[in-house]
């Protein structure tokens, strides 16, 4: 058996971990591994390498994609997509892992869809695959977030300003109505909260008579001009204000522990799916939920073992 895998789209941190975790559990089963240079832009002109366990060492910890990534506008055509497949049965690949967001998602359906097997798996920091809870990446870059906001909660706080922070998240408010928690938030503006500038104006007012020294306001990508946000707060508030856009330092850095364990397993669980031959499958995590039971179940419910000690040695 031979599996390939690509990234593409934004690339996120935790991607490497996930590479590494689908060809060292491939090896792991004698399955040939191959990895696809610059996403569906590198499948669609060849460019796909065999991969050893040694290619994917010193890169679980690392941010950014060893294979590199892209976004091809063109990858709906048939004409291209054909071209794709043609260059994985030239050699032999069985199956295709792509890690992603959805567009990705969309370039594996659109392979499916011609009869080519894929497997998906979620790597984006928006955090905007419905199926799972989680992506792969996203807690990373909502730990840049909070640091960034951190501190320019710092420097708001001796300036008695308002700071207005805008977040990527494409069209998700994940990153900006979790930031808004972490961080303690006054206002957080997404797609789903709605803006209007007498909610802003309002706030400001109250936070004033509340004697706070600052005020943060966290606004997802794509909703509004936070330059001109922070023009008007300190037109016609009583606080001075600034805006900054974190931009691109999000979708770096050495990925957390979350998004390290997350991506590790996500990968291995990918190859077990082509093992057993279960194909065009979207791979999801559902964790985090919350739930109660009496004090005296709680210690008494027997502790089983992590499932994580099932994948040490096929990542090692
Ligand atoms: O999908 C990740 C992301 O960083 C989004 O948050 C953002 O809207 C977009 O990618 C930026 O895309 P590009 O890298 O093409 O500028």
């Amino acid at each position: 058996m031979k599996i390939a895998v690509l990234t593409s789209g934004g690339d996120a941190p935790g991607m490497n971990a996930a590479i590494r975790a689908v060809v060292r559990t491939a090896i792991h089963y004698g399955i040939e591994a191959y990895g696809v240079m610059d996403g569906y832009k590198g499948l669609v002109e060849g460019r796909i390498k065999r991969l050893e366990r040694n290619d994917v060492s010193q890169i679980l910890n690392r941010g950014g994609t060893i294979l590199g990534s892209s976004r091809l506008d063109d990858f709906y055509k048939i004409a291209i997509q054909k071209k794709a497949i043609a260059n994985l049965k030239e050699l032999e690949i069985d199956v295709l892992v792509v890690i992603g967001g959805d567009g990705t998602y969309r370039g594996a359906i659109a392979l499916s869809k011609l009869d080519y097997p894929c497997i998906a798996l979620p790597g984006t920091i928006d955090n905007d695959i419905p199926s799972t809870e989680y992506t792969i990446g996203f807690f990373t870059a909502l730990d840049t977030a909070i640091d960034a906001i951190d501190k320019l909660r710092d420097t708001s706080f001796s300036h008695q300003r308002c700071t207005v922070v805008e977040v990527m998240g494409r069209n998700c408010g994940d990153l900006a109505v979790y930031a808004g928690i972490a961080c303690g938030a006054e206002i957080v503006i997404t797609k789903d909260t709605g803006y209007s500038w007498e909610m802003v104006y309002d706030e400001a007012l109250h936070a004033k008579q509340l004697g706070k020294r600052h005020l943060v306001i966290i606004v997802a990508e794509h909703i509004i001009d936070v330059q001109k946000l922070a023009h008007d707060i300190e037109t016609h508030s009583p606080y001075e204000a600034r805006a900054t856009v974190l931009g691109y330092i999000q979708r770096g850095g050495n990925p957390s522990t979350y998004d390290r364990i997350l991506a590790s397993k996500m990968g291995t669980y990918a190859v077990e799916l082509c093992r057993q031959g279960i194909v065009n499958q979207a791979v999801f995590t559902k964790s985090l939920d919350l739930g109660h039971c009496s004090l005296q179940e709680a210690l008494a419910v027997e502790q089983k073992p992590s499932d994580l000690y099932e994948y040490l040695p096929k990542l090692n």
